[in-house]
């Protein structure tokens, strides 16, 4: 019948994946690609890495299947979000590197912006607090240093996208400037109560709305590609933000499921129905997905270093040699020793959102070695979940949160996953298939292409691989989780 490529450009690689007409992976096909940081704080991507291992994995992954372009009946992209691109609409080239989702150069704009009172304004109507993690100010950064920028958008002769857009600019051979709503509630520039570019805020950052993509439901026609791509021009049906593929893949369609995916970061979406809930906990209030031009709402907790911890204790510390090695070693770990490491490496995100705060670790003693260190590197994923499974649950005004499903990388740790169910008292959820982002895409094309199932068809498509149970008695659990709060709150640099 045909097959659906998925193309996953995440932060660090770039992915292509072919799904069979049932849904069932093909071949893979991935690349890393340079990461630049010109400053401290500072974190760009050449635009050019992007589209090429973009274009490179897509043909690596058919000739890997030895598929052509007419054995492919539509593309589905999901993507890292906020990174923000700036290109000649004549021309295609980018202006500037593009501003990596991480970068935190405009951190003094956005405290700025919060002491003239533009929070409340800007969170109502984005769902996003005032960071530089989202797209607006790094947009406006970008107008505001490179000559004569801000009069050629204004004259409609630049264009500004997420990365999907660029993609998508690319792959259509600049005839379709378009974008998601997923990846369009992630700028800070759209108002995802009313569906649409928010005028003021994008007069409060001196941005033309003329540079700004047509924003589409997440199964739509986003353009054709270009013939000599793949030798056939093939439709682009699916696009969504990588956290938002993930909830999709993890089919959680129903309020109150939620998704934790465990990558460099953790992202763990709750969806909220139609209901756009202002969160009283930090938490950020997004689309999770729009179809049939309704917008599926969702609580989003955001945690910079989760996998990453295990990178410093690899790359770092030298403490190991394999990211495989740190749950033996976490076993080995005198479970009389109370260790914890706060991860907060680049600061900390979802609930405190502290940009100042730097990673610690306490309740060292003489026979601390690198088994306490590992264990406590993996426990600070789990209750750094916690802390956004506790915010969302007092946000959710009702609604029950139900079991975590969980993938990316560290969910395929037993240990840790056991750790996460014990300090959450509550099960977790590992599917068969892992690969939910990309799943998410391709759902989302295949389904526009009429080869796959409707969202109910979907859901009872997920498999379960593995459920992990709380086994830790409620009192360790609980002196547990104090013992994290209170090493939190020492290594905070604003109160929360
Ligand atoms: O919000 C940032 C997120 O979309 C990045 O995800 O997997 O590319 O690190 P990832």
């Amino acid at each position: 019948m045909g097959s659906i490529l998925a193309i996953d450009q995440g932060t660090t690689s770039t992915r292509a994946i072919l799904f069979d007409d049932r849904m069932q992976i093909q071949a893979v096909a991935q690349e890393e690609f340079p990461q630049h940081f010109p400053r401290s704080g500072w974190v760009e991507h050449d635009p050019s890495d992007i589209w090429s291992s973009t274009a490179a994995t897509c043909r690596a992954v058919m000739e890997r299947a030895g598929l052509r372009g007419d054995d492919i009946l539509a593309i589905g992209i999901t993507n890292q979000r906020e990174t923000v691109l700036l290109w000649d609409r004549d021309t295609g080239q980018p202006l500037h590197n593009a501003i990596v989702w991480q970068d935190r150069r405009t951190a003094a704009t956005c405290a700025s912006l919060r002491e003239a009172g533009h929070e409340p304004m800007i969170s109502a109507r984005t769902g996003l607090i005032i960071d530089p993690y989202f797209s607006a100010t790094k947009l406006a950064w970008l107008l505001d240093n490179i000559d004569g920028a801000r009069d050629r958008a204004r004259a409609g002769r630049l264009a500004f996208g997420t990365v999907d857009s660029f993609l998508i600019w690319r792959l259509t051979g600049g005839r379709a400037h378009v974008t998601d709503a997923t990846n369009a509630a992630r700028t800070m520039l759209y108002n995802i109560a009313e569906g649409r570019w928010d005028e003021e805020i994008c007069a409060l950052f001196d941005i033309p709305t003329a540079i700004l993509p047509e924003v589409r439901d997440c199964a739509s026609d986003f353009g054709l590609t270009r013939a000599d791509l793949f030798g056939r021009e093939i439709p682009i049906f699916g696009v969504a933000g990588d956290q938002q593929a993930a909830t999709l893949g993890q089919a959680c369609f129903q309020p109150g499921m939620v998704k934790s995916t465990y990558g460099t970061g953790c992202f763990a979406l709750v969806n909220t129905g139609t209901q756009h809930l202002t969160s009283r906990n930090r938490l950020l209030s997004t689309i999770a997905y729009q179809l049939d031009g309704t917008p599926c709402y969702a609580l989003e907790g955001s945690i910079f270093i989760a996998g990453a911890v295990v990178q410093w204790l690899r790359d770092g510390l030298r403490m190991i040699r394999d990211a495989a090695e740190t749950q033996p070693l976490a076993e080995q770990a005198d479970p009389h020793q109370a260790v914890y490491l706060v991860p907060a490496f680049t600061g900390l995100g979802a609930p405190y959102w502290d940009a100042e705060a730097r990673g610690a670790i306490y309740g060292l003693t003489r026979a601390t070695g690198p088994a306490e260190l590992a264990r406590a590197a993996l426990e600070s994923v789990g209750y750094q979940t916690r802390d956004l499974m506790e915010a969302m649950a007092a946000d959710m005004e009702g609604l029950t949160v139900a079991t975590l499903r969980v993938d990316g990388g560290m969910s395929a740790s037993d240990w840790t996953m056991q750790f996460l169910a014990d300090i959450l008292g509550a099960p977790v959820d590992r599917p068969q298939l892992r690969e939910t982002t990309a799943l998410g895409a391709a759902w989302l094309a295949g389904m526009r292409a009429g080869i796959y199932p409707d969202k109910e068809g979907f859901a009872r498509a997920w498999a379960l691989d593995r459920q992990f149970t709380p086994q830790m008695a409620p009192e360790i659990r609980d002196a547990k989780y104090a013992g994290w709060k209170d090493a939190v709150r020492r290594t905070l640099h604003q109160t929360p």
